[in-house]
C-alpha cells in the first residue's frame, strides 16, 4: 500500500545557519493518527512546512501519496495536504471569517453552491458560524485558531496536518477539537498533529514521532508514552493516567494509557 507521507533523509537549514532538520526519515500510513512531539525548537513546524510544499527539501525527499514534493507538484500537493499553522496570523487574512474559510475551496475550483455548504458546515463544527461576517483581524487568538481549522476542514483534504491545534482553545474548544479529530479519522483521513499536549496524545494517537534538536529521537506506538527516559529527553512528562497508575501500583505491562482504559480497570477493582 502507498504510504500517505514518506520523509527520507530530510535536511533543512535556515538562512542564518540554524540546522532545523537533520536526516529525518519516517513514514505515515494512510488513515493513521500520528502525534509529532518534541521540545520547543525541535523542528516540528519546520518539518510540517515541508509536508505541503511551503518549504522544499534542501536534501532528501518528501513523498505524499506516492508523489515527490517539488516545484512541479506543489499545487497538487497543496490540495492533498491541508495544514493548520501554529500561528493563526500566518493563515487568517481575508476580509471576513466566511471569505477566509471559503478561500481554500474556491481556489480548488469547487462550485460556489458546494463551497457555501462546506463553509457553513466547517464554521458550525468549530462553533464560529455566529461570527462569520466579522473581520478575522479583530478575532481573539482562540477564535482565529478555530477559523484556521475551519478553513482546512472546508478543503476536505485527504491528509490533515495540525500544528498545535489546541493552543489558545478553551476547554470546550479542546473537547470539540477532539471530537472533530475522531470524526475525521472515521472519514478515513490521515492525521498528523504537532503538540505539547501529552494527555491529548495519550487519548488520541496511534503513532508517535519524537523530534529533538532537528533529529528523530524515537518513533513508535502508544507504548512509547510509558518510556519515561525518552519522554524526559524530549522535555515531556508521562501522561496523567499512566502517571497515577505507576505511582499507585501496577506492573508496567498493565498500565492504562487512556481514561477509558483506566475506568475499566477501576470498575473491575471496585466492584
Ligand atoms: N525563519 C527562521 N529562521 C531561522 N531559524 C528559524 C526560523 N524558523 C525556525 N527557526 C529555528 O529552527 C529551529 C526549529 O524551529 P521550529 O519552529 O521548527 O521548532 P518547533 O519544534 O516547531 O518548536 P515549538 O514547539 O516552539 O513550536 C529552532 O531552532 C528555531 O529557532
Ligand atoms: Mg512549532
Amino acid at each position: 500500500m502507498t504510504k500517505a507521507i514518506e520523509v527520507k533523509n530530510l535536511d533543512y537549514k535556515y538562512s542564518d545557519g540554524t540546522e532545523a532538520l537533520r536526516d529525518i526519515s519516517f513514514s505515515i500510513d494512510k488513515g493513521s493518527k500520528t502525534a509529532l512531539l518534541g521540545p520547543n525548537g525541535a523542528g516540528k513546524s519546520t518539518l510540517i512546512m515541508h509536508l505541503n510544499g511551503i518549504l522544499l527539501p534542501q536534501r532528501g525527499k518528501v513523498i505524499i501519496d506516492g508523489k515527490e514534493v517539488n516545484k512541479k507538484t506543489e499545487r497538487e500537493i497543496k490540495k492533498k495536504v491541508g495544514v493548520v499553522f501554529q500561528d493563526p496570523d500566518d493563515q487568517v487574512f481575508s476580509t471576513t471569517v466566511w471569505e477566509d474559510v471559503a478561500f481554500g475551496p474556491v481556489n480548488m475550483g469547487i462550485a460556489e453552491e458546494v463551497v457555501r455548504e462546506k463553509v457553513e458546515k466547517a464554521l458550525k463544527l468549530v462553533d464560529m458560524w455566529q461570527l462569520k461576517d466579522k473581520m478575522p483581524y479583530h478575532l481573539s487568538y482562540g477564535q482565529k485558531k478555530r477559523v484556521a481549522l475551519a478553513g482546512i476542514l472546508a478543503m476536505d483534504s485527504d491528509i490533515i496536518v495540525l500544528d498545535e491545534p489546541g493552543a489558545y482553545l478553551d476547554p470546550r474548544g479542546k473537547h470539540d477539537l477532539f471530537e472533530i479529530l475522531n470524526e475525521l479519522h472515521r472519514n478515513k483521513k490521515t492525521l498528523l498533529i504537532a503538540t505539547h499536549d501529552i494527555n491529548l496524545v495519550a487519548e488520541w494517537a496511534d503513532r508517535i514521532i519524537i523530534l529533538k534538536e532537528g533529529q528523530l529521537l524515537k518513533e513508535g506506538d502508544r507504548s512509547l508514552l510509558l518510556e519515561e527516559e525518552i519522554l524526559m529527553q524530549a522535555n515531556l512528562t508521562l501522561p496523567i493516567v499512566p502517571s497515577i497508575f505507576l505511582q499507585a501500583c501496577c506492573q508496567r505491562s498493565k498500565i492504562p494509557v487512556t481514561v477509558e482504559e483506566a475506568v475499566n480497570i477501576l470498575k473491575r477493582v471496585m466492584r
